[in-house]
């Protein structure tokens, strides 16, 4: 993996970091050589900010991050969309399979998504699963409109390229679907007067609906990333009391979400024949990164409770990372790019303890 050179001098820190990074319970597999097999044709990504690479520059929003301080650590400095200085947890999946990074649906052209067989990002910062849930901060693609944007792509474009049936099929077999959305359905509507199992098997229900969707489209392969601790961001953390602590009730949410989610995808496999699902812990890495400390210091040297950008930040509305705002030096210092979203850093240490240590992505 070619590895940026402002990150080189980060290689000791990040392997002391991972001693950290907590892991899944299970047996180890026989090794495969390439995670999940590799070979894919393509990376479709479906989700929120995360994993958005542009798609929101083209809505009415005011949810964007087209601007400096954002991408300042991407290919030179480019504010392309996404929601960190450089590189999103899609783009090292793309890089691991040696596919180019997936470029957002909303900003190419009909002659590009005609010219395309190497995958497209749908993702849609500030949107869930629910049809409403981020809509009141503007327009943006929700699960199912990024479903239908997908169908679009097979119907107006895939269908040009792969000229039989039986092309496209192989194709679409091939290639690996990404999952990284939910979270916001918890920020905009999950309060501690909601009840969490009624609240999370709602929400898994919308989310299997659209994943039997995709399957039924002919998607076979499904990397899932299960929800992040959002109970521990900079954003919540900021308000809480005590100060600075996570907000334990909204983590055990969420983790009870992911545990539904983890047991729905073993259901679905044997539902489905030659269908494969990979599930990522992405919950448990972020808060291994964190550290175990539930105030202020992190473990591992990287400042785990503020973010890079503002500079300056109380968890109020006007201090999010706008185009005039003052960032930390050195975003590879920091977990967190902005209150809501990962920095490089972070998210290439996902990588390694995802594809490379192999605790965090588990085949199921
Ligand atoms: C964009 O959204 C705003 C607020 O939701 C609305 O007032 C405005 O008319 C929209 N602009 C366009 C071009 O649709
Ligand atoms: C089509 O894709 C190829 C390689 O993927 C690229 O070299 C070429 O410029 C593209 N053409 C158009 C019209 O986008
Ligand atoms: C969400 O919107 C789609 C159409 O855009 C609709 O088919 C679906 O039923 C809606 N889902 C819910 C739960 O309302
Ligand atoms: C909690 O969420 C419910 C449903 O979204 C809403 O009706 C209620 O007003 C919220 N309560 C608080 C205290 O925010
Ligand atoms: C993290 O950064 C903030 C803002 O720069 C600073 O106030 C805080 O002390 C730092 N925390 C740690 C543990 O270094």
């Amino acid at each position: 993996m070619g590895l940026p050179s402002s990150l080189k001098p980060c290689l000791l820190l990040i392997f002391l970091c991972l001693l950290n990074v907590s892991t899944i319970n299970s047996k180890p597999l026989r090794e495969e050589p390439v995670l999940f097999g590799g070979n894919f044709q393509a990376l479709y990504v479906i989700g929120d900010s995360l994993v958005d690479s542009g798609n929101n520059n083209n809505l009415n929003t005011s949810v964007k991050s087209n601007f400096a301080p954002y991408g300042s650590d991407f290919e030179g400095g480019k504010p392309t969309g996404r929601f960190s200085n450089g590189k999103t947890i899609a783009d090292y999946i793309a890089i691991y399979y040696g596919l180019p990074l997936a470029p957002a649906y909303m900003g190419l052209s009909e002659e590009q998504k005609n010219n395309i067989s190497t995958g497209i990002n749908y993702a849609s910062a500030s949107c869930g699963i629910f049809n409403n849930t981020g809509k009141r901060l503007g327009d943006c693609l929700s699960l199912s409109r990024q479903v239908d944007l997908f169908k679009k792509t097979i119907d107006n474009n895939l269908k040009k390229k792969f000229k039989t049936k039986s092309e496209l099929t192989k194709h679409l077999a091939g290639s690996l679907f990404m999952t990284a959305i939910g979270i916001n359905d918890y920020a905009f509507y999950y309060n501690s007067t909601t009840d969490p199992n009624e609240f999370a098997n709602k929400l898994l229900h919308e989310f299997l609906i659209q994943i039997q969707r995709l399957h039924g489209l002919g998607a076979r392969k499904f990397f899932i990333n299960n929800l992040k601790p959002l109970g521990c961001y900079p954003n919540v953390i900021a308000r809480n009391v005590p100060l600075g602590s996570c907000d334990n009730n909204l983590n055990l949410a969420v983790a009870n979400y992911n545990t539904k989610l983890r047991k729905s995808l073993t259901h679905l496999k044997e539902k489905f024949s030659e269908t494969s699902f990979l599930y990522s812990d992405y919950f448990n890495f972020m808060l291994g990164l964190r550290g175990p400390s539930t105030n202020q210091v992190s473990s591992n040297l990287m400042n785990s409770t503020s973010p890079c950008c503002p500079s300056v930040y109380d968890g109020g509305r006007v201090t999010s990372c706008t185009p005039g705002s003052s960032s930390c030096k050195v975003p590879d210092t920091h977990i967190f790019f902005d209150p809501f979203h990962p920095t490089q850093l972070a998210n290439f240490m996902y990588s390694i303890g995802c594809f490379q240590q192999r605790k965090v992505c588990q085949v199921v």
